[in-house]
């Protein structure tokens, strides 16, 4: 009995491989591109660079639509073992399909906060200001993805300061409701709002 099955595992090994293997080939090729910049499983190791882990895959989507739309302006980057594009150039050469695959498989990575220095004395005043005009859509200190608005606690400073420079001058857009927030904020409130965020480890 034994010896007779053992021609028919190796098939079926065998065409479980030659199954298997093209299609998974195709999901890490993709996402592997975007660990370059993103780093493992979308946790960024670059100040310059979001980390995309754990985000809602509806927010992926709809930044990959708003880059490929050219709606978001996008910066370019050059990761150390790779070469230099921009997110518009990306979102522009994948399918739609490529965009869902890649979105569902961030949407199941664990987000982790990076550690970084900040002000304490600022992230206080930060927390005010967030929790007064920002928790609504942002909640639990903005580290809530099912709110589908990225995720903010706990990302990198450098990004989430160019992205405020980007919003607050409306070279990017934001929804209306966030808006008429930012315009609200005072001098010096964007500042302990990055070190709020930044806080969060
Ligand atoms: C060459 C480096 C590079 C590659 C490759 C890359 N990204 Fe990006 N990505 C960036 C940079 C830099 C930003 C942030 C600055 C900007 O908007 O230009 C960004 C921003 C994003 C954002 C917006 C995040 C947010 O918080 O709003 C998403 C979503 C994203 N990338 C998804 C992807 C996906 C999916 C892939 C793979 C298909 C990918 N990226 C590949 C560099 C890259
Ligand atoms: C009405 C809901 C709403 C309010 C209020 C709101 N936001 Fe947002 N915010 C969103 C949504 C939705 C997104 C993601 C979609 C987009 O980028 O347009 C977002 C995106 C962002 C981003 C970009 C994140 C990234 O990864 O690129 C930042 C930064 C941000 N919000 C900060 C704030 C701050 C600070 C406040 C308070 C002053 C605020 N938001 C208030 C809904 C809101």
């Amino acid at each position: 009995m034994k010896k007779s099955n053992k021609p028919l595992v190796s098939l079926l090994i065998g065409l479980a491989l030659a199954v298997s293997v093209p299609v998974m080939v195709q999901a890490d090729d993709l996402t592997d591109k975007c660990d370059h910049c993103h780093g493992k499983n979308g946790n960024s190791e670059d100040d310059k660079v979001p980390s995309i882990a754990g985000f809602s895959s509806a927010v992926i989507e709809d930044a990959m639509a708003a880059y490929k739309d050219e709606e978001r302006p996008a910066d370019k980057y050059k990761p150390k073992d790779g070469e230099e594009t921009d997110m518009i150039a990306i979102a522009k050469k994948l399918s739609d399909d490529d965009v869902k695959k890649a979105a569902a498989h961030y949407a199941q990575q664990k987000f982790i906060p990076h550690k970084q220095s900040f002000d304490a004395a600022l992230a206080k005043k930060g927390a005010k200001v967030h929790k007064k005009r920002c928790e609504k859509c942002h909640s639990d200190n903005g580290s809530n993805a099912e709110d589908d608005a990225a995720i903010l606690a706990g990302q990198w400073k450098g990004y989430l300061k160019r992205q405020f420079d980007l919003i607050v001058s409306g070279e990017r857009d934001v929804p209306k409701k966030m808006r008429k927030k930012i315009k609200k904020l005072k001098d010096g409130d964007v500042e302990a709002l990055i070190e709020f965020y930044a806080s969060q480890q």
